[in-house]
């Protein structure tokens, strides 16, 4: 095949099949413990049905205090290791390949749960978002979560997953340290580029120590920071640049990483992450409720969601500090290629928007990256890269970017809940509601 979509990639350690990887969506599908189940398997495999050439998971805690939401499958014990190798036997059954990735929250969480209330990070400032709280991790906290990490690299192994990723992007734990807007610290972790990239630097030595060179790493990083979009954010300052992450990403590539896969925004979610086209501030007062008891500002923000002026200001607040709707597919393009013209020892994977197979070969054919990583556009077209396959450039009825997916996530299944791309509600439902077969529980 002459379309570069469907020319396989090749890593050091993994060739995938195909340049479309389904990017990371995490969804309320496991046990409340973090056990995993047969509807996790069920959503994994409708995307490697679908075509994709691989699968990057959902946030995966490497430690119970990694938390950032129950009913996320952990990989923080060896008694994990089965339920994600028959996760990989389901996918690799339609020759996708399984790329884990190794998270931990930090002080930026969902619904804690009841084992650890509190978060942990680089700093003990509160996540401004939702006031959730946290302590500062010392030295001896540092090297147990590097730990976490390498032990979670060595299950994924275990379990005959094809590499991992480290969910070093979108204000998780990984950039809570790398950042020069939430990182406060005055040790050897704080401070300095070189300083704040410690953690995640000794966290790949450590995986490398653990599982060998010839295990596929790739890390997601947040290449340029965007922090201080929303009022809220902006007494912490803008966060790091991209020349801040191509230094990052040539230290990463020295340590022994094997791809970058290029995202954007300090925190989940950002205006530009995932870039919306609306934002249904009455949805999102319906299912924010979820959180209304976890953190600090959480209460003032449902109420502030609630009242229709604040709830409209907000919501203008937050489409003014995104992009245009026309501009959400691919808006990671530029900060792709410019990590890939400065770091070219690795193949580039960029998330944001691309649901179109001619944007898609362009920005391949043009250099900006070597592959591209899709979520939402992938959830309403499961069969996205079957249909590119099939000589369609676009699917019928494509994503909206309308993000009721992502204000749905913490109460309901994930899935789409545009109703306006199905014929009615009912279909709509069906459709959500069909991860849950074959069933969990019998
Ligand atoms: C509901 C939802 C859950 C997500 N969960 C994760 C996650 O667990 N880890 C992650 O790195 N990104 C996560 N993302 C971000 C996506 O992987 C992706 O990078 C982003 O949505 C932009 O791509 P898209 O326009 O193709 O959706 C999530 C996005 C959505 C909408
Ligand atoms: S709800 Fe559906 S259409 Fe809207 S962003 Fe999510 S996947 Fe796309």
């Amino acid at each position: 095949m002459s379309d570069v979509i469907f020319q396989p990639l090749s890593f050091k350690n993994l060739t995938v099949k195909n340049r479309v990887f389904r990017s990371n969506i995490s969804g309320r599908f496991d046990n409340y413990d973090g056990s995993g189940n047969q509807v996790r398997i069920n959503w994994e495999t409708k995307f490697a049905r679908g075509g994709v050439g691989a699968i990057i998971s959902s946030f995966v805690p490497v430690h119970a205090r990694g938390r950032i939401i129950p009913n996320y499958a952990t990989i923080h014990r060896d008694d994990r290791i089965p339920f994600w190798r028959k996760v990989g036997e389901a996918v690799h059954a339609h020759d996708c390949r399984f790329i884990m990735q190794l998270s931990h929250g930090g002080r930026q969480r969902d619904v804690p749960d009841i084992q650890y209330p509190t978060g942990q990070s680089s700093t003990a400032k509160r996540d401004p978002l939702h006031g959730f709280e946290c302590e500062r991790m010392t030295t001896a906290d540092i090297a147990e979560v590097v730990g976490a990490f390498a032990e979670g690299a060595r299950r994924a192994r275990e379990a005959g997953l094809d590499g991992v990723e480290l969910h070093g992007a979108n204000g998780y734990l990984i950039t809570q340290f790398l950042s020069s807007a939430i990182n406060d610290r005055k040790d050897e972790y704080g401070g300095s580029l070189e300083n704040r990239a410690r953690f995640v630097l000794e966290v790949v030595r450590a995986i490398r120590a653990r599982v060998g060179s010839d295990f596929h790493l790739q890390m997601k990083i947040s290449a340029v920071e965007h922090n201080n979009s929303l009022l809220v954010l902006k007494r912490e300052g803008p966060g790091n640049t991209i020349q801040d992450s191509i230094q990052v990403c040539k230290w990463l590539v020295e340590a022994g990483v094997d791809a970058i896969h290029v995202s954007t925004g300090s925190s989940f979610p950002h205006p530009r992450n995932p870039a919306g086209s609306d934002l249904d501030v009455e949805m999102l007062s319906q299912t924010y409720d979820a959180l209304a008891s976890s953190g600090t500002t959480t209460f003032r923000n449902l109420l502030l969601f609630h009242n229709s002026l604040t709830g409209s200001l907000f919501r203008k607040q937050w489409l003014d500090a995104g992009v245009p709707a026309n501009q959400i597919e691919g808006l990671t393009r530029p900060d792709a290629r410019t990590i890939k013209q400065a770091v070219p020892q690795v193949p580039i994977i960029c998330t944001g928007g691309f649901q179109t197979a001619s944007v898609i070969r362009a920005a391949i054919d043009g250099g900006d990256c070597d592959a591209v990583s899709i979520a939402r556009p992938l959830v309403a077209n499961n069969d996205l890269v079957k249909q590119f396959a099939a000589g369609r450039d676009a699917a019928e009825r494509p994503c909206t970017y309308c993000n009721k997916c992502l204000l749905q996530v913490v109460e309901n299944p994930l899935g789409c809940y545009d109703e306006s791309r199905y014929p009615n509600r009912e279909v709509m439902l069906q459709e959500v509601l069909s991860v849950y077969q074959p069933p969990a529980f019998q």
